[in-house]
């Protein structure tokens, strides 16, 4: 079935629901969702999001730490365009309802590392859910969005999917898989927003959801779009450390209010040793490689992360969150330190966008983690995505909707073929490729690199591209299969990028390039 719209979004999370909900005012959108509408990383969000609103602080100010955790690498035009963007984008989230801590007449601003001043605004320590929640609400009241959860998208339409080719470059929609029938349908619109946040699961540990599998990179790569610097891969400093609780985050924002990383066994207040200055405040970067080094230097399994010299009381008005999961699992913060190992954390690479968030495709658009516009450089600062997802959001929307009368109509497009595919008898194939590329990219591709580390795993993706393709032809596809071909897609991305690099900057260290050259070069990637 062909179904028509005038604008599809890939996803809802910061960066689709913005897009759809400024579009909603003159177009009708469908928003299309992997699982349900609320599973992507927006919801999981902790810290909050980086706006200029002290007086005491500048532009500026936001703009050199921007570029100094980015390692020189950002563009400096965007940096500057988004930093000025940050007060509106908070006033628009205040007038959906977002409950932002205020502390009397002014919001309350929490402090992270890489920030020279208090600038992040937050709702406690889960900001992202109330965002979530506020976006869906405006999402649901809007009679012009049609919200589509249950659709895990395959592959961008373009020309040559038309049934009389028909300019190939052009995206006109995309495949999606739908969870209740079973059956691939078309979804055909003269304008697409790609919005499918990042790959963080394509590393063993990851703090990211578990439908983080770079889907729109890779879809995006395939349908002919150029991707950025994916070597360029965040990895948060403290995720818990437990054994049966794998991926939750301890905010940078307990850092930023005195929490202190110390040696396990001797207490050592260790970042004193790496960055005396900055200390725990440093970028992610650098605290991430600290602990690595802590770990495998003294062959712990973890450091701890310390906030129980702050009052218990204040501990439980800031942390409500981490308080209560992690007394649950038998750890209160408020007398006793975190266990905390560094996990990855966000995808600073992707799709290639300008400042409209225009990819290189006519017809397609694209916004949030997915990409790469030039905000983040080599590493990106600690609550500037849910930012970069607002700005770009809104950009798509205005740039569609300033061209809409040029945008030609799809034109009939080929259903999804089926004819030469059987149901898989083989499930075990899929997990076990998706299981090995998660611990080689952990083990080779991580926080501190080599070169023949990762030849290793370049050899190991040649190898498993051939199995994945050769599946992906026979069997009748399903989620963990499109995840698995598009984790694997990345995995090649992240690796050839981190190759063509020769240098150490930002995130990309690499022990064979430790020096960083006098000009930052992105690493582009062309189909
Ligand atoms: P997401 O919110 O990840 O949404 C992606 C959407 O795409 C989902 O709806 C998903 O279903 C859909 N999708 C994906 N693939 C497909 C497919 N194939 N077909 C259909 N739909 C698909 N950033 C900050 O600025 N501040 C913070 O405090 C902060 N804390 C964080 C804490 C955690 C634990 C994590 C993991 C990240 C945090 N980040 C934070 C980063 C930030 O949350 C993300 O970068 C941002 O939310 C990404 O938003 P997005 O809209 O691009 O993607
Ligand atoms: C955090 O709360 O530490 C995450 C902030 C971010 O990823 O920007």
């Amino acid at each position: 079935m062909q179904a028509a719209h005038d604008v599809i979004v890939i996803g809802s999370g910061a960066a689709g629901l913005t897009a759809a909900l400024a579009l909603a005012e003159t177009r009708r959108v469908l928003v299309l969702a992997k699982g349900a509408l609320d599973s992507g990383s927006t919801a999981w969000a902790q810290g909050g999001v980086a706006a200029v609103l002290d007086a005491g602080d500048t532009f500026e100010n936001h703009v050199r730490d921007t570029m100094v955790a980015g390692a020189g690498l950002n563009d400096r035009e965007i940096v500057e365009w988004v930093v000025e963007q940050a007060p509106r984008s908070i006033a628009r989230l205040r007038d959906l309802g977002v409950p932002f801590n205020a502390e009397g007449a002014n919001l309350h601003l929490t402090r992270e590392g890489g920030h020279s001043h208090r600038r992040i605004v937050h709702v406690n320590d889960a900001t992202g859910w109330a965002i979530q929640d506020a976006l869906l609400r405006a999402a649901r009241a809007q009679p012009n969005i049609t919200l589509a959860q249950g659709q895990t998208c395959i592959d961008l339409i373009t020309g040559r999917h038309a049934q009389r080719f028909s300019g190939e470059g052009r995206v006109w929609g995309v495949y999606a898989l739908a969870a209740e029938s079973g059956r691939v349908e078309a979804h055909v619109a003269p304008a697409t927003v790609l919005a499918t946040g990042g790959a963080g699961r394509v590393y063993q540990f990851s703090t990211a959801p578990r439908g983080a599998t770079g889907d729109g990179i890779a879809m995006g790569w395939r349908a002919g779009c150029r991707v950025s610097n994916m070597e360029m891969m965040q990895f948060h400093p403290t995720c818990l450390y437990h054994l049966e609780v794998k991926n939750f985050l301890i905010t940078e924002a307990v850092r930023g209010e005195g929490g202190r990383l110390l040696h396990p066994v001797t207490g050592h207040r260790f970042m004193a040793d790496y960055d005396p200055e900055r200390l725990e405040l440093a970028p992610r970067d650098v605290v991430a490689r600290a602990i690595d080094d802590q770990i495998k230097r003294f062959g712990l399994d973890f450091v701890h992360l310390d906030i129980s010299h702050r009052p218990a009381a204040f501990i439980r008005a800031h942390f409500p969150t981490i308080h209560d999961r992690l007394l649950g699992l038998g750890i209160d913060i408020t007398r006793q330190p975190i266990p905390v190992v560094p996990a990855q954390h966000y995808t600073c690479g992707g799709v290639v966008v300008d400042r409209d968030a225009r990819t290189d495709l006519p017809g397609l658009w694209a916004a949030g983690e997915c990409t790469e516009s030039g905000l983040h450089g080599a590493n990106r600062l600690a609550s500037n995505s849910l930012l970069e997802c607002f700005v770009f959001g809104e950009a798509a929307a205005r740039d569609i909707a300033a061209h809409w009368g040029t945008l030609p109509a799809p034109p009939p497009i080929r259903p999804w073929d089926e004819s030469r595919v059987t149901d898989s008898d083989e499930e075990v194939v899929i997990k076990q490729n998706w299981t090995e590329i998660r611990r080689f990219m952990w083990n080779y591709v991580g926080i501190v690199r080599t070169t023949k580390r990762l030849e290793r795993a370049a050899n190991r993706i040649r190898l498993l591209g051939q199995e994945i393709e050769d599946y992906y032809g026979s069997f009748r596809v399903t989620t963990d299969l499109i995840e698995l071909r598009n984790l694997h897609q990345c995995a090649d991305l992240i690796v050839r990028s981190a190759l063509r690099r020769r240098e150490s900057r930002g995130l990309h260290f690499v022990r064979d390039w430790p020096l960083t050259d006098a000009e930052p070069r992105d690493t582009v990637l062309v189909p």
